[in-house]
């Protein structure tokens, strides 16, 4: 059966001030009226044979998560909390635990709670075709043609064809400095990692035994001590503690011999910064997103959100990002948002 296994834990900074740490991006409607933690589960629950989903979160998350799932008429696979961030790599392995004590085919499908995906009757069919890989023991990624050298991402070259959806993974290499992105993006062969995942739980606590065994055996301990509590399972925090803190990408991804890629062309995008949202948002003959209470004159390629508070209006400026909250207000150049996690940092230094 397959499970979708949802990664809720990162806290969006960029996204500030809209999104906060007690509200981070993915629990929130940034387009149309569903968050996109809610899009990501409804878009799993239509796959094929689909179990009811799996989350990974925060403590802090979880009747966000409970009502938001509830809010859409789904049944939770589970509901993880996490006593602390470890990143990825361990919570995913908790969710592995889950499943793999369950079910010792159990397929996983990884997803974070906070892309967008436009086509998706394309990204079923690549779902799809990646089942016969994952059953067989690959860990599969799906790859994305990458249009500019983003360094936020990780990279992978193709090797051999495996079927006819998918290929080996010639070599995988997680955020490169922006000189070798570019020598990726002009050689042809190499795709963007989705940070969707698709392999056997069992597999995949195989590998991460195989290359850090000191996280897998934390995660092992933490999930077998993990107590009930109402819909959710507490993870045991001196266990969970126990793991070093590492993303899939560099402790398994990177390393095993054993990943395989399915291209995909779903009109995927990663919601990281204001301007990425801006990017698929749809917007008026000038550019202009609006969002709220706005009035502007002359002002093109912006993106601006009035609070219910007041109105904003604009006059005579082009390529910004103005986002007013009850309590701050962002005011940004568009290419320059990528540092609003700056501002955040600042905050949380003052205290
Ligand atoms: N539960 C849980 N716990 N979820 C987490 C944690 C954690 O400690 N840390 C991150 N997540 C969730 C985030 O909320 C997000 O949904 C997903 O896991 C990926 O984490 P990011 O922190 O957003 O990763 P990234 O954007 O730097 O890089 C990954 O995604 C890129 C594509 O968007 C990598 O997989 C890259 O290779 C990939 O290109
Ligand atoms: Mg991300």
């Amino acid at each position: 059966m397959l499970h979708p296994v949802v990664l809720s834990g990162g806290s969006g900074t960029r996204l500030w001030p809209l999104s906060r740490q007690n509200q981070p991006k993915q629990f929130l409607a940034l387009i149309g009226d569903r968050s996109l933690y809610q899009e990501t589960v409804l878009r799993a629950s239509r796959l094929p044979g689909a179990a009811a989903p799996v989350t990974v979160c925060s403590d802090e998350h979880r009747f966000m998560v409970g009502e938001q799932l509830q809010a859409v008429g789904l049944a939770n696979g589970g509901i993880l909390l996490e006593p602390a961030a470890r990143n990825t790599a361990p919570a995913i392995a908790l969710a592995a635990w889950h499943l793999a004590s369950r079910d010792p085919d159990a397929l996983m499908l990884v997803l974070p709670a906070d892309h967008l995906i436009e086509d998706e009757a394309a990204f079923r069919e690549a779902v799809t075709h990646a089942v016969g890989l994952a059953d067989a023991g690959w860990l599969v990624t799906f790859g994305i043609r990458p249009d500019y050298p983003e360094t936020g991402y990780g990279y992978i070259l193709r090797g051999d064809p495996l079927d006819a959806a998918g290929f080996a993974v010639r070599r995988f290499v997680e955020k490169p400095d922006a000189a070798t992105a570019e020598t990726y993006v002009a050689d042809g062969g190499y795709s963007w990692n989705s940070g969707m995942f698709l392999f056997r739980a069992a597999r995949y606590l195989e590998e991460l035994e195989r290359h850090a065994p000191v996280m897998a055996d934390a995660a092992r301990r933490a999930y077998a001590d993990a107590r009930v509590d109402l819909d959710f399972m507490r993870i045991d925090a001196d266990a969970f503690a126990a793991s070093p803190a590492d993303s899939i990408d560099y402790a398994v991804m990177e390393k095993t011999t054993h990943a395989a890629v399915v291209p995909v062309s779903c009109g995927w995008s990663d919601i990281g910064s204001w301007s990425a949202l801006w990017s698929v948002a749809e917007r008026d003959s000038d550019g202009n997103r609006y969002e709220g209470d706005v009035i502007s004159i002359d002002t093109t390629g912006s993106l601006v959100r009035a609070s219910e508070r007041r109105m904003i209006a604009t006059l005579g400026v082009d390529d910004l990002v103005i986002i007013d909250t009850a309590d701050a207000t962002l005011v940004a150049r568009k290419d320059r948002v990528q540092d609003v996690k700056r501002i955040v940092e600042q905050l949380e230094a003052a205290g």
